[in-house]
């Protein structure tokens, strides 16, 4: 099953081009599901079709569905958030003030992907393609699980264990609630669920696609986010140029578009290399409706096979050199200088400005120190060397 994420800044036709790519495999026999994780119903009304919160077939082969994600949210996070409410509570926050607080900005977003996971094992699909929401924070957030993995490794169960144990005496001795074994149970089995997201999109059979018009200030983002979305380990497969204007005919105003274009076509050239770029052009209408759709899909994606599993390697690999090693990571657009890296025990934190990625070191690296560190070829490279002190 191939799962490809379509990301980009507000407006660039993420939801276009993501229902197009689905309206293609679907037409070419394959069982395809587009969903959507945002609140906005852009994608049921591209496709000119209802969306309902389960999978709803709009043409044969093809389903979309909107994400519900207010109900994720009461599924996974209630329990959580009537501790952190009872907690508030005590503390003297106003009720409502306190909802408003025991919702984390993000959250809810990040819990509607808890629902790509479930179909994504379900076995149903072939394809399944997020309209991701304007900004690739939500996958960021993803590999917040990992960063925990410490915590919930070594501390949680201890935590969970006094709690259990001591919990009615330091209630009264702490005069807040302690929370209950379940609401331990509920964050431990929304870091394990999170955790496999985030591990099935960072897998072999998925990839994300930046969309973006041709202009600058669209391009600068595009490739900050490039840069966060390999630091985090995703797998940038392609680009997605959209809106292009067509050179022929037109006025001046057309002309001074076509131009300035231009110019920013050779810079995502330059930004993406190696990568597929795929173009679109700016339609006379909108796209709207499956046959529309399908037919852009169709000239974006040309002779090129729009599933194709991306080749190399991703953008995190170890590499033995006898005793030692050395750790490249695909940091796109990024200079020595901007990068900070620091060891803690088995894991490798990098920071990339305000990104901060906790790496676990595969075992058998565990041992060894940093010998040193480098930029080279657009890849973060660590060198390890066996610990002879
Ligand atoms: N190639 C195109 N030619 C003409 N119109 C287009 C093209 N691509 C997208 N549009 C139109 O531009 C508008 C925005 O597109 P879309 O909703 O796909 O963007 P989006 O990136 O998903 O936006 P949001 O960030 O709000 O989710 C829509 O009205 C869509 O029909
Ligand atoms: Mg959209």
């Amino acid at each position: 099953m191939r799962i490809v994420l379509f990301t980009g800044k507000g407006g660039v036709g993420k939801s276009t081009i993501a229902a197009g790519t689905a309206a293609l495999t679907a037409a070419g026999g394959r069982r395809t599901l587009v969903l959507s994780t945002d609140a906005a119903h852009s994608l049921a009304d591209a496709l000119g079709a209802p969306a309902g919160s389960e999978p709803t077939e709009v043409s044969p082969g093809l389903f979309v569905q909107q994400v519900d994600a207010q109900l994720r949210f009461e599924q996974s996070w209630a329990e959580i958030q009537a501790y952190l409410l009872r907690v508030l509570d005590v503390a003297g926050v106003d009720p409502v003030a306190a909802e408003e607080l025991a919702i984390i900005p993000g959250a809810e977003e990040v819990l509607a992907l808890l629902e790509l996971r479930a179909q994504a094992l379900c076995g149903e699909w072939d394809v399944i393609i997020v309209d991701c929401a304007p900004t690739a924070e939500t996958l960021r957030l993803l590999a917040l699980p990992e960063a925990l993995g410490w915590y919930m490794e070594r501390v949680f169960p201890v935590e969970r264990r006094i709690v259990k144990a001591l919990g009615p005496v330091l209630s009264r001795a702490a005069r807040m609630p302690m929370p209950e074994d379940s609401v331990f149970g509920a964050i431990e089995r929304l870091h394990a669920e999170l955790d496999e997201v985030h591990g099935l999109l960072t897998g072999p059979d998925a990839s994300v696609r930046v969309v973006l018009t041709p202009e600058s200030v669209v391009l600068a983002e595009a490739r900050r986010s490039y840069t966060m979305l390999s630091l985090f380990g995703y797998r940038v497969d392609g680009v997605v140029v959209n809106r292009i204007f067509p050179e022929d005919g037109g006025d001046d105003w057309r002309a001074g578009w076509v131009l300035a274009q231009t110019d920013v076509l050779g810079q995502v050239c330059e930004s993406f290399t190696g990568l597929p770029l795929w173009r679109s052009v700016y339609r006379t209408g909108e796209p709207i409706g499956v046959e529309a759709l399908t037919q852009l899909a169709r000239e974006v994606y040309a002779d090129s096979d729009p599933l194709a599993v991306p080749s190399g390697s991703g953008p995190f690999r170890v590499i033995r050199t006898g005793p030692g090693a050395v750790l490249h990571l695909a940091l796109p657009h990024v200079t020595r200088d901007q990068v900070d890296l620091a060891r803690h025990g088995d894991e490798l934190v990098v920071s990339v400005g305000s990104y901060r990625r906790l790496l676990t070191l595969p075992p058998g690296l565990s041992r060894h120190r940093v010998a040193g560190a480098r930029m080279a070829e657009g890849e973060l490279q660590v060198r390890f060397e066996e610990d002879t002190s």
